[in-house]
């Protein structure tokens, strides 16, 4: 039977699924619009091969999310947009990608040779095959023919994909690795939290320490690249958490972004804690 992406397994509507469906467009359409628009600056290729691959690393890490979500706020229904987020990061970067074919004139040759030659591009397009072999098996007929153990086994690639995206995406930042930084401090977070799902439910006590630990990691992450790369005093650059001369520090961002998802589970779980009180 023949089901849209708004739809359940059972074919019935999924209000979820079908907002979810609508929003993975947005970012696309919204480059085209200001390609069509000519509001993408000088180099309009470069700053879509740039957007287009920062949606690719945003969708990626959501769906690398959605395990710890659906937990910790207690939304199992998640589930049930992770296969669809994940397929649309696989678009973005074949979109990606293209851009930098267009850039280059398309010269094949000559992406091929600057994909052997550029680190950087190695990275993106390792991981670009891996993304490309998790989306090919995506389909329920690849689930069902490879079974559930093999395929969850399978798609465990996708830590090591976003690690290789990372690696893409900070290399070729240059001066400006903040947001990259950002990933780096959030992967962590999504690491650690696997880490501690593996022992059972995680108490949103650990929840909290998680990212104060993601974060500490972060802003240590980030004094010791300045001291290697620029020779910044290291005690200088985790100051500078402290304060905003020098703009919100990434272990900022990471902080707060994870102890948002620690407050959400908090007031998912507070109605659930009412009530039992109630029944004791
Ligand atoms: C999963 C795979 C990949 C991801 C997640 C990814 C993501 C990104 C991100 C986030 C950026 C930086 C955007 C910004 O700073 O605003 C970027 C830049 C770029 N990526 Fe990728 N990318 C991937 C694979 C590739 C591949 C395979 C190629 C080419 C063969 C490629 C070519 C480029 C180029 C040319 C830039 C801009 C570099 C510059 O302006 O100096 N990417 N990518």
């Amino acid at each position: 039977m023949t089901r849209f992406p708004w739809q359940e397994r059972n074919g019935r509507f999924s209000p979820l699924k079908a907002v979810c469906f609508a929003a993975l467009f947005l970012p696309g359409l919204w480059v085209l619009g200001q390609a069509l628009l000519g509001q993408l600056g000088p180099r309009p290729v470069t700053e879509a091969i740039h957007e287009l691959g920062l949606w690719t690393i945003r969708l990626l890490f959501l769906t690398l999310a959605i395990t710890p979500l659906r937990a910790a706020w207690r939304w199992p229904q998640l589930i049930l947009v992770r296969r669809m987020i994940g397929v649309a990061a696989f678009c973005y970067v074949v979109a990606h990608v293209s851009g930098y074919v267009v850039d280059q004139g398309f010269d094949l040759a000559k992406v091929l040779s600057e994909i052997v030659s550029r680190f950087y591009l190695t990275f993106g397009a390792i991981a670009v095959l891996g993304l490309a072999a998790l989306a090919a098996t995506s389909t329920d007929g690849m689930i069902r023919r490879l079974g559930g153990r093999k395929w969850r086994r399978l798609h465990q690639l996708g830590y090591g994909i976003a690690v290789l995206a990372s690696i893409h995406y900070f290399m070729q930042s240059k001066l400006f690795v903040d947001e990259a930084t950002v990933m780096g401090g959030l992967y962590l977070w999504l690491m650690g939290y696997r880490l501690l799902a593996w022992r059972g439910p995680v108490p949103l006590w650990r929840l909290a320490a998680l990212s104060v630990a993601a974060s500490a990691l972060t802003a240590l992450g980030e004094a010791g690249y300045y001291a290697l790369t620029r020779g910044v005093d290291l005690g200088r650059v985790l100051a500078a958490n402290f304060t905003t001369v020098t703009g919100i520090r990434p272990a900022v961002y990471v902080l707060g972004i994870t102890l948002a998802v620690t407050l959400v589970a908090l007031l998912r779980a507070a109605p659930l804690r009412a009530g039992q009180r109630a029944r004791a």
